[in-house]
């Protein structure tokens, strides 16, 4: 499908929004000042908290909102006067917004019609589509005689079903159960593999975002808070927003003592001094810090020199891995991850209990 010719501009991005801002009121500005390169064939994805701005984002990808400030380029050229369908954008939306009264086949042939295409052309396309998402015995249901699933697999078929470059996708799997969700997940990224279509996905899901994505931008207040591959965003947070919402992060708050290269050494409010990464601190930055460790890099160990200690609060059994609870000197609880419960058999909770991890597991950040 994705045969077209395209041409891409000079950065070798099929779309580029730079500077974009966007209100609604004309007061508060929903999308502060977005900078963003989509290269052709990849499936990067929104990811964020409810609000920060999205939808309003693929809106205006889609044409159906326009910038209040900034430019919108594909291939180069401004595409703020192109109209939505003329966009080459195709979407869906979580709630499918198929056509009740049509059928499976009707409801794919809509585009095609609008577009003015023939009717042998659209018999052919239909039918591509269809095998695209295998809905082979459905053709002639409509939409109640089916499933959430296939539902979604027809609101996907139809997207595509004119070929767009473009697939613009925004929480498409949010009224689904887990399971069928995770299935769908993955007929999304297989498509995407075989059709080498662009996909711009929305979710505020980060399982979603970093299972489907060749890339992923953290929105936040309307701001991109780091972009980047699953990998770089889960390994190398820039910031402790990131930090936090990417995985899971225990936040102990403390104050820097000193530097030691990309090292530095805090004095943490729960009362004992570590060492973390403070990659991104400026130089005479705040001295309030805040550390994060990941709940599966702190090591639970028989109180040693090298330890710091804590009190055994709790202990959690999830099959795969054990939650275990410590309890600070400051009342600050740290929660651990750990695949067996070797380093507290034989303790009760209230007991002391030695902990730590390696310095360059933690990350240390201002404090915001
Ligand atoms: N059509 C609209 N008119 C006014 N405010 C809007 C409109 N659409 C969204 N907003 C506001 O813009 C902010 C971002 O919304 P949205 O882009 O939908 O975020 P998200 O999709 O990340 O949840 C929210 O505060 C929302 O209330
Ligand atoms: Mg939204």
């Amino acid at each position: 499908m994705n045969s077209l010719a395209h041409s891409l501009d000079s950065s070798g991005a099929l779309i580029d929004l730079n500077h974009v801002q966007k209100s609604y009121d004309g007061k508060t500005l929903i999308i502060k000042d977005l900078n963003l390169s989509i290269a052709q064939g990849e499936f990067l994805t929104l990811l964020g908290a409810s609000g920060s701005g999205k939808t309003t984002t693929l809106m205006m990808l889609a044409g159906f909102e326009t910038p209040t400030r900034g430019e919108i380029r594909m291939m180069g050229k401004p595409i703020q006067n192109v109209p939505a369908h003329r966009r080459g954008m195709g979407m869906v939306f979580q709630n499918y917004a198929l056509f009740p009264h049509m059928t499976v086949a009707e409801n794919l042939a809509y585009p095609l019609k609008m577009r003015g295409l023939n009717r042998i052309e659209v018999q052919s396309k239909v039918k591509r589509a269809i095998e695209m998402v295998q809905l082979h015995d459905m053709q002639q249901r409509r939409p109640t005689e089916l499933s959430g699933g296939q539902q979604q697999r027809v609101a996907l078929a139809r997207a595509m079903v004119f070929e767009p470059q473009v697939i613009l996708m925004d929480e498409p799997l949010g009224a689904l159960d887990k399971n069928l969700r995770e299935h769908m997940q993955y007929e999304i990224k297989q498509l995407h593999r075989r059709l080498g279509v662009t996909v711009v996905y929305v979710t505020h899901d980060q399982g979603e975002a970093l299972t489907m994505s060749d890339r992923v931008a953290v929105f936040h207040q309307g701001d991109i808070a780091q972009i980047g591959d699953p990998v770089s965003l889960y390994e190398h947070p820039e910031n402790a927003y990131v930090a936090t919402f990417i995985g899971e992060n225990n936040v102990l708050r403390g104050s820097l003592v000193a530097r030691h290269g990309h090292e530095v050494e805090i004095a943490l409010d729960a009362g004992f001094e570590a060492r973390g990464m403070g990659v991104t601190m400026p130089i005479g930055a705040s001295k309030k810090v805040e550390l994060l460790i990941r709940p599966e890099n702190i090591r639970l160990s028989p109180i040693n020199q090298n330890s710091y200690q804590a009190t055994l609060a709790d202990r959690v059994y999830l099959g795969d891995h054990l939650r275990i609870h410590l309890k600070l000197d400051n009342d600050d609880t740290l929660i651990v991850k750990t695949a067996n419960d070797e380093a507290i058999k034989g303790l009760n909770n209230g007991q002391r209990i030695g902990f730590s991890w390696r310095p360059e597991d933690a990350r240390v950040f201002a404090q915001g």
